[in-house]
């Protein structure tokens, strides 16, 4: 079976060593299996969740997909696109926000983590709080469950949002699915070798210690800044220890295992730090020196990148757009001239294929089932002493009196002359029940 992959990357700055190792070096890795189907995006919307300067925004969309191309992702095999290339996007949104609850967003860490913040500093709780910010998930959500991806690579941070995603598709499968699953459930993926890569001062890098490797700057600026790694006052000679040395970690995540072991060997053997840092340089120089080139070569070419990107998006689109249209058939956007002609027929063919079938307990009493199209048992009659009085039933059913159905718990029963006559189901819930309801009355439904 083919695996849908896909995950996006917010467009707010220029990737870093720490997001190639982290996050592109792996996604391009997985695109390449031939039972993946890969959906690679720039989340330049959500971006604009974050980032209200539009040259940044501008500049690190340009960045972050020059970065993916020179690093070798294959736009034949991947879809590769910007998510505001792709109109179904907020409209799938849209359908989304209409199902997703309220007190679910409400639970979000990056809103909750706002207003936590503006109480303690005792401001009106939802103070500088967009409602971008706090509908990010579900954005989020549509860029998933547009695509029916099964996996969603992502850092820790970013797994209940596609735990909501899940939630919300399968809200929206259950009110609308009608039996069906329109949205694939998707799945956060964690990569747990490569999550993480230190920084310059051993935190985690990120843009928000300041303390990153940029990816493609010049030589000169790699060598720099590996020049700033912090490592302990050990002189030259004196044996470093690797397993405390973040110097090391940053070589391993880049190393084979005979470099790492080689390393390693000097290292404890008194490897001057500077040394070892020119060491790392050449590494990381010899794995980054070719893609430097190509980013060089793809930033100085923006109308070449802006044709790679839009031939993405027609090919997102082919998926998307039919998608979506199927997804506004099932909430009942409808043109007026098929939807004039499906309701009818549909109800014909309800009227038609959904039946009665009759049959005997064991005791010699007469029973029926109404079977809808699929074949869902809508009803279990009671029993009858004879099939006379069953079939009467039946044809009363039929008359296209109104029916009186009424709940009971997570089931219902019908009701005729003042008794029972028929049973539904047990239901998972009181929607579900009346979901089972409506199915029944459709099935019953006089034909014209
Ligand atoms: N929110 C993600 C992040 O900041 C980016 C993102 C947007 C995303 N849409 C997505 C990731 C869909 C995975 C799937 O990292």
């Amino acid at each position: 079976m083919t695996i849908r992959i896909l995950t996006g990357i917010t467009t707010t700055g220029t990737p870093h060593l720490g997001n190639y190792a982290g996050a592109i070096r792996p996604a391009i890795v997985a695109s390449r299996d031939a039972d993946v189907d890969s959906f690679y995006f720039l989340a330049d919307y959500h971006a604009l969740i974050k980032c209200d300067d539009p040259a940044r925004i501008q500049r690190s969309r340009l960045e972050i997909a020059a970065t993916w191309l020179a690093c070798g992702l294959d736009t034949d095999k991947a879809t590769f696109y910007r998510q505001s290339d792709i109109p179904e996007i907020p409209e799938l949104t849209w359908l989304l926000t209409c199902v997703a609850a309220k007190g679910l967003l409400n639970r979000a860490h990056a809103y909750k983590a706002s207003v936590d913040k503006n109480v303690e500093n005792g401001e009106d709780p939802d103070a500088g709080v967009t409602m971008g910010l706090y509908s990010y998930p579900v954005l989020m959500a549509a860029d998933i469950l547009m695509f029916n991806a099964h996996k969603v690579p992502v850092g820790r941070d970013q797994i209940q949002h596609v735990e909501m995603a899940r939630d919300i598709g399968q809200r929206f499968n259950h009110l609308f699915g009608a039996g069906r699953e329109l949205f694939t459930l998707p799945e956060a993926v964690i990569e747990e070798e490569v999550a993480t890569l230190p920084g310059l001062d051993g935190r985690k890098m990120s843009k928000s210690y300041d303390n990153t490797i940029p990816l493609f700057g010049s030589a000169k600026q790699l060598k720099d800044a590996i020049a700033r790694i912090v490592t302990d006052s050990r002189a030259p000679g004196e044996p470093k220890d690797p397993d405390s040395s973040h110097l090391y970690t940053l070589y391993q995540a880049f190393s084979t295992p005979a470099q790492l072991a080689a390393f390693r060997a000097e290292l404890l053997d008194g490897l001057a730090w500077g040394e070892a840092k020119q060491r790392l340089f050449q590494l990381l120089d010899n794995e980054l020196g070719e893609a430097r080139e190509r980013y060089h070569a793809l930033i100085e070419r923006p109308a070449d990148l802006e044709d790679i990107l839009l031939a993405g998006a027609a090919k997102a689109r082919k998926t998307a757009t039919p998608f979506l249209n199927e997804l506004r058939e099932a909430v009942g956007l409808r043109s007026f001239r098929s939807n004039v002609q499906s309701a009818d027929t549909g109800k014909k063919k309800a009227a038609k294929s959904a039946r009665f079938v009759s049959f005997r307990e064991d005791d010699g009493s007469f029973r029926f089932r109404l079977l809808a199209a699929d074949g869902e048992q809508l009803l279990l009659s009671r029993t009858f002493a004879d099939g006379k009085s069953s079939g009467l039933v039946t044809k009363r059913l039929q008359d296209g009196s109104v029916l009186d159905i009424r709940a009971e718990g997570t089931s219902y029963g019908l009701w005729l002359d003042g008794e029972v006559v028929g049973q539904g189901g047990e239901f998972a819930d009181s929607e579900a029940r009346d979901a089972a309801v409506q199915r029944l009355r459709e099935a019953l439904a006089p034909q014209e």
